[in-house]
């Protein structure tokens, strides 16, 4: 795939890097740039073409760096701007490319803008936040709730007004209404651009514009006791406004100005909400994430539904996108379990779509337990106890048995789970059937086989725990066989023609194999078959 290729994105595969956690080079605990850097020979083994950093830029780390206090400089645990220029450099080099995790709803409450803003009612920089007079009673000025637990709205006794946060305190949101925030949030981008990054994945996009009139939500009629206390009201009026579209068109056409570069949107929206964010006339991000696989029930009629729905709801020339795990929810392998998570990285490298990989998944790393003296995470603290805490997926990547993983030198800022002495890179390198040469397995397939990546979608049947589908391109076929349950199943369908063979299958140990018309799935495998010729 040359650079330069505007639909690199479109063939290519992303790998998502959560920096804290990655490789620390400093001996400090914490993972960073140049550690990264290091580990470039194994993201370029995996067979990726992207990679997707979570935010390095200077920041108080309230948020772990979506607090960001200077946006276009890289904090100092992360490493300098030589780091970084070295960093996207070698990647080039490489054939990767680089995206940046960009953070425009909020930023720190010490970044100089915001210190600025809170200084005086009259300072110029007052309205590139959300001010708003209390109640008559004082209270806050409506009921918005912040995601991180309590009320969005933080009282400043200095100037005796509230400041909107739909997450921390520390993480005011910046008022997209006013054209001087745009004009600088977008100097930012053509900072990053100028440079030659790849592109933004970019933080809350649904959140940026809220209501002009700050209307208070209605309550949520489906609200589950045990669920986070934000969940009580709906968000109608805090986020997804029809403004927002003219903003990303905006972003857009600010991207599109470079060569070659992406812009993927954080949202989670229902489907018909998601869809939006493609743009009038695919004017807004060309990848809004697709997170519909993040909560699915894992059963074959849930998955075959939510992929139909998906492909129906697509504008016209839209590319879909699928995600099975990010730093804010908990490990596939979690999820859906450990033999699943084999089956699980079948379906998200054989969908139609560009597949976003999470650090880590293709070890098959799991939600790690953390005690309560390690929580890290704000979320948790402010609402202990429920399961919202996202430092479990966060873990440091385990790269060999040593005790903290290959990772660090020193007692890294998360624990890992002590079962890191076997699942590991180093382990799994030397053991040809492991999930981390499947997924390289699968990757390179997907690279070499045109109806993986260009091919239509064709579901053939969700029966029970069988999960049966087609890709198809100019002629040439192949068919997903997943079995999505611990017990056989005997495929017998018209789909599997005598003589058809097998490509590969989730053990990595059938290759090759020619069926009669029959194809005995064993339980919790996938397989990949190519008709005769
Ligand atoms: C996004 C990030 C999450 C962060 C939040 C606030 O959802 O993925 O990690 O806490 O935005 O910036
Ligand atoms: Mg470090």
């Amino acid at each position: 795939m040359a650079q330069g290729c505007e639909n690199w994105w479109r063939d290519g595969i992303f790998y998502q890097i959560y920096p804290r956690s990655f490789q620390d080079s400093d001996g400090d605990g914490v993972g960073d740039l140049a550690g990264i850097h290091r580990r470039l020979p194994y993201v370029k083994s995996l067979g990726v073409n992207a990679i997707w950093l979570s935010p390095i830029f200077a920041s108080p780390m309230a948020d772990f760096g979506y607090d960001i206090s200077d946006y276009t400089g890289i904090d100092p645990l992360f490493g300098t701007m030589e780091d970084f220029d070295a960093l996207l450099a070698a990647a080039h080099d490489n054939g990767l490319k680089l995206i940046l995790d960009l953070v425009p709803n909020h930023t720190s409450d010490r970044h100089p803008w915001f210190v600025e803003s809170r200084s005086s009612r009259d300072n110029p920089k007052r309205d590139w936040y959300i001010w708003r007079d209390p109640g008559a009673d004082g209270s806050e000025p409506n009921n918005w709730l912040s995601e991180f637990g309590g009320s969005a709205w933080a009282y400043d006794e200095t100037t005796g007004q509230y400041y909107y946060h739909a997450f921390l305190a520390q993480q005011p949101d910046l008022n997209w209404r006013n054209p001087e925030v745009r004009a600088a949030i977008y100097d930012v981008m053509r900072f990053w651009l100028e440079k030659g990054v790849d592109g933004f994945r970019v933080d809350v996009i649904w959140h940026l514009i809220k209501d002009a009139e700050f209307r208070d939500n209605p309550p949520n009629p489906h609200y589950v006791e045990g669920r986070p206390p934000n969940e009580k009201i709906l968000t109608q009026y805090s986020t997804d406004q029809p403004e927002v579209h003219d903003v990303i068109a905006e972003m857009r056409h600010l991207t599109n100005a470079y060569d070659a570069r992406v812009l993927i949107g954080e949202i989670y929206l229902p489907l018909h909400r998601l869809m939006a964010y493609y743009g009038n006339d695919l004017t807004g991000a060309q990848m809004p994430f697709n997170f519909a696989l993040l909560s699915t029930f894992w059963s074959a009629r849930s998955i075959e539904k939510i992929v139909e729905d998906y492909e129906k709801a697509l504008p016209k020339g839209a590319w879909p996108n699928w995600v099975l795990g990010n730093h804010d929810r908990p490990r596939v392998a979690s999820r859906v379990g450990p033999e699943q998570a084999r089956v699980a990285a079948m379906l998200l490298l054989t969908l139609r779509g560009t597949p976003t990989l999470y650090y880590g998944d293709e070890i098959g790393m799991h939600q790690v337990a953390i005690a309560p003296d390690d929580v890290r995470d704000p979320f948790e603290k402010n609402v202990p106890g429920i399961g919202v805490g996202r430092d479990g997926c966060r873990t440091p990547m385990q790269w060999d048995s040593s005790p903290a993983g290959g990772f660090s030198g020193t007692r890294p800022w998360l624990p890992l789970p002590e079962d890191h002495i076997h699942e590991n890179v180093a382990n799994f390198e030397a053991d040809a059937r492991s999930i981390l040469n499947l997924y390289r397995r699968l990757i390179a397939l997907r690279k070499a086989c045109p109806p993986l990546v260009s091919g239509d979608y064709v579901p053939i049947s969700a029966q029970g725990d069988l999960l049966l589908y087609r890709r198809q391109f100019e002629g040439k076929a192949v068919i997903v066989a997943l079995n999505l349950g611990p017990e056989p199943i005997a495929v017998t369908t018209s789909a599997i023609r005598f003589g058809s063979e097998i490509l590969i299958s989730t053990f990595l140990d059938r290759e090759g194999e020619r069926l009669e018309g029959v194809l005995d799935l064993r339980g919790n495998e996938g397989v990949l078959v190519v008709p005769p010729h």
